[in-house]
């Protein structure tokens, strides 16, 4: 992992994206401390206050953002208002995610932006990177860049979603923070005592850049996905930068797909009918474009009518 990063570090391999999120915020943040992220995080809409939980009561600050991402104006505000507020809480850290909520990537010229604002305001700087590979993958930029150089603290290394059996792994670019994480897992019950099945998965995670080729793959099919259903008329509600499309199926369309067997969320905050489709690193093209052929001839269907 010190190869990869190309920087000296600690890891600790986990296995759930909730307790990796919610330790590293916990090592960063006091408990009235403040922890800036987007208003739809999933440390915020669907943890069930495990970050809180896990702090012992830090504040999380919901920011809105367009396309998923914080924004660092809207930040440079928020951290102010609550500076001068002294009551509200003590800004402490921002969390980011990276690829976001919304299925976008935040470039590299964003990452930076923020990283200088919380440096300037000394917080800590988290990255849920549930979805990390496919963000890297998206931006062919150096994992390096993306992270420490950009000003990230702790990196939250996704596996799980990327080809793993619940595998996370904790990237602790500020290595002062480890010794606390040490205590903080082992006492919340995240220290496993087989934890080598974890490490293994990482091994032949990294081997071959085999994270990068799934993501690809990954990333690679949903641009397909999105590409054909707006072909087929059909409104795509985000731009697709990572391995998640968002839509919008009108009623006939969604009760027709679901009535043939496909498996999909509903997203309703991204408004009526949205939709939200996930590809993986085994998901076919012959799937994509049987998903697609069939959502096709419902959408032609009901525009003739
Ligand atoms: C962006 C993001 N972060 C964290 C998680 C949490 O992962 P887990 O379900 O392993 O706790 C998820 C899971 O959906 C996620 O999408």
């Amino acid at each position: 992992v010190r190869e990869l990063f190309e920087c000296d570090l600690e890891i600790f391999p986990l296995a759930t994206g909730t307790a990796a999120n919610s330790l590293a915020i916990a090592a960063m943040t006091p408990p009235w401390g403040g922890v800036f992220c987007h208003e739809d995080a999933h440390i915020q809409r669907d943890e069930l206050g495990a970050p809180q939980f896990f702090s012992a009561g830090a504040k999380l600050i919901p920011l809105p953002g367009a396309m998923g991402k914080l924004d660092r104006e809207r930040l440079a505000v928020s951290i102010a208002e609550v500076e001068a507020s002294r009551g509200t809480a003590i800004p402490a850290s921002i969390s980011l995610t990276q690829a976001t909520e919304a299925g976008t990537v935040y470039r590299l010229d964003e990452l930076q932006a923020i990283g200088e604002l919380a440096r300037r305001h000394s917080l800590g700087v988290h990255v849920d990177g549930a979805r990390f590979a496919n963000a890297a993958a998206a931006l062919s930029v150096s994992p390096a860049e993306l992270t420490w150089k950009a000003g990230v603290d702790v990196l939250g290394f996704g596996a799980t979603k990327n080809g793993a059996l619940a595998a996370e792994l904790l990237v602790v670019f500020r290595k002062e923070l480890a010794q606390e994480l040490t205590l903080r897992i082992h006492r919340s019950g995240h220290r496993f005592s087989k934890m080598r099945f974890l490490s293994a998965q990482f091994e032949a995670y990294l081997e071959g850049d085999l994270w990068l080729r799934n993501a690809r793959h990954a990333n690679a099919m949903a641009s397909t996905l999105g590409a054909q259903l707006q072909a087929a008329g059909i409104e795509l509600l985000r731009p697709v930068e990572a391995n998640v499309v968002f839509a919008r199926f009108t009623p006939v369309l969604d009760e027709a797909l679901r009535a043939a067997g496909f498996l999909y969320h509903d997203w309703p905050i991204f408004g009526p009918g949205a939709v939200r489709l996930v590809t993986g690193f085994s998901t076919k093209i012959e799937d994509v474009e049987t998903f697609c052929r069939a959502a096709g001839a419902v959408s032609s269907k009901a525009g003739a009518v």
